[in-house]
């Protein structure tokens, strides 16, 4: 099958790529110029593992291609994908100005079966406006379908191509047809193919980031809650999770969620619901309870050193919004940074891939280390913000050494209370009691 994906980000350079891996012909479109240069040289501009090399086979193979050009891309596509971003407006609705630039742009150049997806994830109502919108350019009426995208950052190859299940919003069982063929060699596990009419389609997908989101700021509100009342939300976690009707998934307490999806969905999500007079009042309190959470290792910090930041050197581990990616939009360190550099400290950071995306942000005001053990050198403490795999046994002996005081803020839980405190840390996890170091080890090294 020939295939138009327009936008070639996270969502379409995947979708793209393992279209292209499983048979058919895919064209990348893209308004960045520089990013489709550097996809044409075969460089892949973001991090995402395993991406690069099925990048790689499937430009050699002929079968992936990048261009600017929107004709080049739609002429004779019978499947166009939409995969350009929806950010947020300030109300919280979902900004869909490129996305209803793209509907204009390839307009003329649609054949008469081609069929129109949206990937994005959109207002539902999105893909009726763009059926009117297309019948309104063409006079003629086009097919076009909803298949939202649950990939997740990090494994999102590996999701792509073992989807739990794929979802299609249509109105015609042809549609349906058309898109069970594209698929079907991801659901050889028999994992479900729903089919649904568009609006539940763009619903289905908002429901899935907002439940989970509300997950994560339930727990985050509880592990709070255990800090004040003395209880351990480690052992809470077990003593509900091995209910069955809750489970473990989605229960770990932290630093607040973060990336382009769930800040954005539940704010989108939100504000359709106000535009139809019902009041989102669950999203609300999940996205004002996230931001809190957000502030949370800062005051922390903050707190710790009695509110005296000037002359603090603080580390940083972790700054994408989740391991596995180079994303740091909408990421809680972000925040942690902007609070230590407002109180008058110095920050060191460090993060396995997302380096050059907060240097791009923060230039030269961070000292960007290119080891964790680099970063924590001659710091103050030490703040985890995210769980990357390096940080999960890292070498404490030389963390003691080399740390002006052995004072960790883990806002991930990585390590065990006891190894702290017979190490001798200073150690403030998240929803439980901190561990307070042993006299004679916690004296500051001068
Ligand atoms: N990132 C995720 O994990 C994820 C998962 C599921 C769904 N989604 C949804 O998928 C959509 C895309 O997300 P993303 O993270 O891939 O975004 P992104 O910002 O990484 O990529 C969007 C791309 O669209 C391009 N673009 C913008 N306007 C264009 C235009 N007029 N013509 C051609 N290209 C244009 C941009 O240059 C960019 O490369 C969003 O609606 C998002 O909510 C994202």
């Amino acid at each position: 099958m020939k295939i138009a994906v327009v936008g070639t980000g996270y969502v379409g350079l995947v979708t793209g790529t393992c279209l292209a891996d499983s048979g058919n012909t895919v064209i990348c479109l893209d308004i960045n110029a520089e990013k489709i240069a550097r996809l044409s040289r075969g460089e892949v501009p973001i991090y995402e593992p395993g991406l690069e090399e099925i990048v790689h086979r499937n430009t050699a193979s002929g079968r992936l291609l990048f261009t600017t050009d929107v004709s080049t891309a739609i002429a004779g596509a019978e499947v166009v994908f939409l995969a350009v971003g929806t950010p947020p407006l300030t109300d919280g609705s979902a900004d869909l100005r490129a996305l209803w630039s793209v509907v204009d742009s390839i307009a003329i150049h649609l054949s008469t079966t081609a069929v129109v997806v949206t990937k994005s994830t959109v207002p539902v109502g999105t893909c009726a406006g763009i059926e009117k919108r297309l019948k309104d350019r063409l006079g003629r009426d086009c097919r076009v379908a909803s298949n939202p995208e649950f990939l997740k950052e990090g494994a999102a190859i590996e999701d792509f191509q073992k989807p739990d299940r794929v979802v299609v919003g249509v109105r015609c069982d042809d549609v349906a047809g058309v898109l069970r063929n594209l698929y079907l060699p991801f659901l050889r596990t028999e994992n479900p193919f729903l089919i649904m009419s568009p609006e539940s389609a763009e619903m289905t997908k908002y429901v899935a980031n907002a439940l989970l989101a509300t997950k994560i700021s339930f727990i985050n509100e509880v592990a709070n809650l255990c800090e004040h009342l003395e209880a351990n939300i480690d052992d809470v976690r077990r003593g509900i999770g091995h209910d069955r009707r809750i489970g473990f998934a989605f229960l770990f307490p932290g630093a607040g969620y973060g990336g382009s999806c769930f800040p954005k969905d539940v704010q989108a999500l939100a504000a359709m619901a106000r535009k139809v007079g019902v009041l989102p009042r669950i999203m609300t309190a999940v996205h004002e309870t996230n931001s809190a959470q957000k502030n949370v290792l800062g005051e922390k910090v903050l707190r710790h050193f009695r509110g005296i930041m000037t002359g603090k050197s603080i580390a940083v581990w972790g700054l994408a919004f989740k391991p596995r990616t180079d994303d740091v939009r909408d990421a809680p360190s972000l925040v942690l940074i902007d609070q230590l550099l407002a109180g008058g400290a110095s920050v060191r950071v460090h993060d396995p891939e997302a380096m050059e995306n907060v240097r791009a942000m923060y230039g030269d005001r961070l000292v960007y280390a290119l080891t964790p053990l680099e970063a924590i050198s001659g710091a103050d403490c030490l703040v985890i913000v995210t769980e990357w795999g390096d940080y999960r046994r890292p070498d404490f002996d030389e963390m003691v050494r080399l740390l002006k005081s052995p004072v960790i803020f883990d806002g991930r839980n990585l390590y065990s209370d006891q190894e702290m405190h017979a190490r001798g840390f200073q150690y403030y996890p998240i929803g439980k009691p901190p561990i307070h170091a042993v006299e004679n080890r916690t004296m500051e090294k001068s």
